[in-house]
């Protein structure tokens, strides 16, 4: 049903770190604010711009200091850099970075697999770097990774999730940002984890990242819609996967959240029309097929609009 009035939900863009990072073409640092400029043309205005992570491990993220200093417009785009420890903390900082993102799987294989670190090091580590940031006026926000399901362990206990995001809210955290990191949660378990989250944090502080592994992303944003959540992570195109969690495919794409948040009547600031060509633009920045479920018919209709405009129609 079409609220009332019309509320607003935020879309976070994350096709610029969690899209990017898997990509087997390395994007330069231009290359990554060209797609960060168009973006923001078409009006998103929450953006995770890069991660301040090891080249080593994610080759595809280096030189986000680069990319945080040629940031466009500052002042109305809240851009985020994701930080594995200490370390990328202060180099996210440095670079310019007012909003940091620390990322914990909370289950011990998928954490060690994806920073090296056991659930509780990591836990200690964000707890850390979570009060530096509030004494330090940054913004910090904490990802649960695996959130419903581990590549590597299998279904999470909600309850688990409840003890990480409380943890992670009592050290400063803004926002808790609940992530199916590879794509396997349905509809009733996102509504079980965020029972149990809501229970410890006001969804209104809690923010939802799926990826559509298994076509189920659209239902598990519409499950946490109906639950009180108001934003979500998504990428254009459907761009991404997690280097270090097998199986993992893209995250929900920008254009399909964005038209499904549209048709019901939300206001997301953004005209899931004027995201086709961007999509375009993606595809050929990085050589991969790209688009979401709704991407044909935005597609067509975005043609169909524009050959009307040539047409002086
Ligand atoms: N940014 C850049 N370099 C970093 C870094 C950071 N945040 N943290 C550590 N390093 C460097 C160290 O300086 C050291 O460099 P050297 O080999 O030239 O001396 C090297 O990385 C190893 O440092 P160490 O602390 O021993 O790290 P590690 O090998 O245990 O790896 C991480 C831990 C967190 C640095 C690494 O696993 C990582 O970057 N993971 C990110 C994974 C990711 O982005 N996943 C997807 C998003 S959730
Ligand atoms: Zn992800």
């Amino acid at each position: 049903m079409a609220p009332a009035v019309t509320e607003s939900v935020i879309i976070n863009e994350v096709g610029p770190r969690d899209g990017l990072q898997s990509q087997g073409r390395t994007l330069s640092p231009d290359q990554r604010l060209d797609l960060i400029e168009h973006l923001v043309g078409v009006g998103l205005r929450h953006i995770e711009a890069g991660s301040f992570v090891s080249p080593k491990a994610v080759p595809q993220m280096a030189g986000t200091d680069e990319v945080f200093r040629g940031l466009p417009a500052m002042d109305r785009v809240r851009y985020a850099a994701l930080v594995p420890n200490m370390k990328g903390y202060e180099l996210a900082v440095a670079a310019g970075a007012r909003v940091v993102n620390v990322v914990l799987s909370v289950t011990e294989t998928m954490n060690y697999e994806n920073i090296r670190r056991t659930v509780d090091e990591s836990a200690a580590d964000f707890e850390q770097i979570l009060q530096r940031a509030g004494v330090e006026g940054v913004a910090a926000q904490a990802y649960l990774a695996v959130a419903f399901e581990c590549p590597f362990e299998g279904p999470v206990s909600p309850g688990v999730v409840r003890h990480y995001a409380e943890r992670m809210v009592a050290a400063g955290a803004e926002k808790i940002i609940l992530a199916d990191t590879i794509g396997a949660a349905n509809p009733a378990g996102v509504q079980a984890v965020l029972e149990a989250v809501g229970g410890v944090v006001p969804l209104s502080r809690v923010a939802c990242h799926f990826h559509d592994t298994r076509g189920m992303a659209l239902a598990n944003v519409l499950a946490s819609l109906n639950a009180g959540v108001r934003e979500f992570d998504a990428s254009i195109g459907g761009l991404g996967g997690c280097p270090f969690s097998p199986g993992a495919t893209g995250n929900v794409a920008t254009e399909d959240v964005a038209l499904l948040l549209d048709a019901m009547g939300y206001d997301t600031g953004i005209d899931p029309l004027a995201l086709v060509p961007v999509v375009r633009t993606a595809q050929a920045m990085t050589g991969t097929e790209l688009g979401g479920k709704s991407f044909r018919w935005l597609s067509q209709q975005y043609d169909k609009q524009q050959g009307g405009a040539a047409h002086g129609r």
